[in-house]
């Protein structure tokens, strides 16, 4: 009997739950709100779609009642604010780290044995805020980034090359941030063919450019964060840990001296499974993918900073 709670039940939230629930990829999703009915309200209206979209998952809404996600395998933080059209993901983290302490500590007392996948944002500090509040082993904390950002690499490039998205290979690796993230151009690939072969310098540097605000584009047109590739992403990340595919997803996880850096949390490709991240690949990045590499851990690490003035972490 798998089980996966998703706290926050917002645009983000509710949709990684639904997309979890039509592929069943648990056999129960719990979906937990402060607001009074939400989480309530979205279960049972899910619930009312079991037989129309053939499904089994059970799904259940609790507003603040941490007791119903007891013994969740996984459990899924989205708590927090997202942000507004003009601002960055960091400018969130004086509001959502708090939050998302208090939720860790509440969650963890009744499965003391998940795998943690955090989406508030600003995510990297959020994952890292995460580990060091619960001390759970770093295996069992991942931020959700990368898939969401290479995803958006993906449709970019596949745009740029007018062919199908799910024959683009693209990977983002750095911080989850407009500034910070490092689409991988290099590594770009449609079929196998390097896309630097089918597209010139300034076409690929324009992909790159809209996949780093790729976020912040969407919130520009819907005034709120995007939702929609957020959720798929976030069910993708689940699925893996769920049924142990030992998927490689560019994933925020803790380095130890992976990519030459140490005691930060940031995108990077690894093995995600039912342990969670199993294993970093670890491969050599060229000269100027360092360079991007290092300048984006020293912006998560100011980010990171920040908690110490918070008092969330020591
Ligand atoms: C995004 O990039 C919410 O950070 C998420 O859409």
């Amino acid at each position: 009997m798998s089980k996966v709670t998703v706290v926050g039940a917002g645009n983000v939230g509710a949709t990684c739950a639904n997309v979890m629930a039509i592929n069943e990829i648990a056999d129960e999703v719990v979906m937990l709100d402060v607001k009074q009915g939400v989480s309530e309200g979205k279960a049972m209206d899910m619930m009312q779609t079991v037989e129309l979209l053939d499904i089994d998952t059970k799904i259940v809404g609790c507003t603040n009642d941490y007791s119903k996600t007891a013994n969740s395998d996984v459990v899924v933080v989205t708590s927090g604010i997202p942000r507004k059209p003009g601002m960055s993901r960091e400018d969130l983290v004086g509001v959502n780290a708090g939050i998302v302490k208090s939720v860790c500590d509440q969650v963890l007392a009744y499965s003391p044995n998940a795998i943690f996948v955090i989406i508030s944002n600003p995510m990297d500090t959020m994952t890292y805020l995460t580990l060091k509040a619960t001390g759970l082993p770093k295996n069992r904390v991942i931020g959700m980034g990368g898939a969401l950002d290479s995803s958006r690499f993906r449709y970019y490039l596949a745009t740029a090359l007018g062919v199908n998205p799910r024959q683009v290979e693209g990977t983002v690796i750095g911080g989850h941030g407009d500034k910070t993230m490092i689409p991988l151009k290099r590594l770009a690939t449609v079929k196998g063919i390097p896309a630097s072969e089918l597209l010139n310098k300034e076409q690929l540097d324009k992909v790159v450019a809209d996949t780093m605000v790729g976020g912040a584009t969407l919130t520009g047109l819907l005034g709120t964060s995007a939702w929609y590739a957020p959720g798929a992403a976030v069910s993708y990340l689940v699925e893996s840990i769920i049924r142990n595919q030992k998927k490689v997803i560019p994933c925020c996880v803790y380095l130890d001296g992976e990519y030459g850096e140490k005691d930060i949390c940031i995108g990077v490709p690894a093995v995600i499974g039912k342990n969670g991240c199993e294993k970093i690949l670890d491969f050599k990045l060229n000269e100027e993918e360092q360079e991007a590499f290092k300048k984006s851990a020293s912006a998560v690490r100011t980010m990171n900073s920040v908690l110490n003035q918070l008092g969330v972490i020591a």
